[in-house]
């Protein structure tokens, strides 16, 4: 293996405008903040492991599923959803390759805390739609991602990183102000659909039909049901266009980008203690909202 991936190091956490972040999240952050939105651009945001992936192949399926079948089987997908925020050296920027995009309407995927995401949005009054998962199997899930993602920071062991997890110290910041501030956000903004992942867990036709009529699409019953098998956590998994083997800072052999796919991961890292600690932390961090996560189904 020859360049980037050698020159690639881990990289450490800063605080950027009170959110701690790494340097590929923000050596582009000017061409970011610049970005120029159109009106039918879509953004699908979440906190990092929160089922972007997911719901970015399922938009994909929507809307390429069967007027670009040659893309499903060529394109990966981190290309046909770029990443708006991602500058890793060696790899097209995030706003170059959406740039460079010649796929209509544009999906964009990014992790960005609602109040970094660039105003262009705002004012093309943009569709967004927000993943969110519950804070405990998100940990277990950045855990393990952190392991893998060479251009993640260095995760230490899971007693360490889930006490920082607590902190907020992070690559995306807090959990709990991430998912807090973008439901806020969406209170007053009618262009924001705010999903969870366990709803898409419990029910993806249902979801399935919430997202399509957000974006007032009304797709066949074919597409539809090409749509739910497509993805299935058992279908992605093996599908090479989507379960992040193209990625090349992912190191497979420590642990897969398609791991586990469930809720109550948790439960088999958690010991009672960290349970018992996370969720007194827990209350007194998201008392006053009425932004509610289920743990277990
Ligand atoms: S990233 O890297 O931050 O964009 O990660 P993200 O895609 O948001 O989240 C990855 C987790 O989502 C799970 N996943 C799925 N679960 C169920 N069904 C499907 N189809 C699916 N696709 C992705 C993925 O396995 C990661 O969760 P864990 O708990 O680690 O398995």
């Amino acid at each position: 293996q020859d360049l980037p991936m050698e020159s690639l190091s881990r990289p450490s956490l800063f605080d950027f405008y009170g959110v701690c972040m790494t340097k590929y999240f923000t050596d582009n952050w000017d061409n970011i903040q610049n970005f120029k939105a159109g009106p039918d651009d879509i953004v699908l945001a979440s906190y990092p492991k929160a089922g972007n992936t997911w719901v970015s192949y399922i938009l994909d399926l929507l809307y390429f599923g069967q007027t670009s079948p040659e893309r499903q089987g060529s394109v990966p997908l981190h290309e046909r959803v770029p990443f708006l925020e991602i500058q890793i050296p060696g790899f097209p920027s995030g706003v170059d390759a959406l740039n460079e995009l010649s796929t209509f309407p544009r999906i964009i995927k990014t992790h960005l805390p609602v109040q970094f995401l660039p105003k262009s949005f705002w004012e093309q009054n943009s569709k967004i739609i927000y993943v969110a998962r519950n804070a405990k199997d998100t940990a277990v899930s950045y855990f393990h991602f952190d392991r893998m993602n060479k251009a993640q920071p260095e995760p230490g062991n899971w007693e360490s990183f889930l006490q920082r997890f607590m902190e907020g110290k992070m690559v995306f910041g807090s959990w709990y102000e991430h998912v807090r501030g973008w439901w806020e956000k969406k209170q007053s903004s009618s262009n924001i659909l705010y999903l969870f992942y366990e709803d898409l867990i419990e029910d993806i036709e249902q979801e399935l039909g919430r997202i399509c009529s957000f974006l007032g699409l009304s797709p066949t019953t074919e597409l539809k049901k090409q749509v739910t098998e497509k993805v299935l956590f058992d279908s992605m998994k093996t599908n090479k266009m989507v379960n992040g083997s193209t990625d090349e800072v992912f190191d497979f052999k420590i642990s897969p980008f398609m791991r586990k796919g469930r809720v109550g991961d948790w439960k088999n890292h958690f010991t009672v203690q960290q349970d018992e600690q996370f969720n007194e932390d827990y209350e007194k961090k998201m008392k006053n909202t009425d932004l509610l996560f289920r743990t277990v189904l």
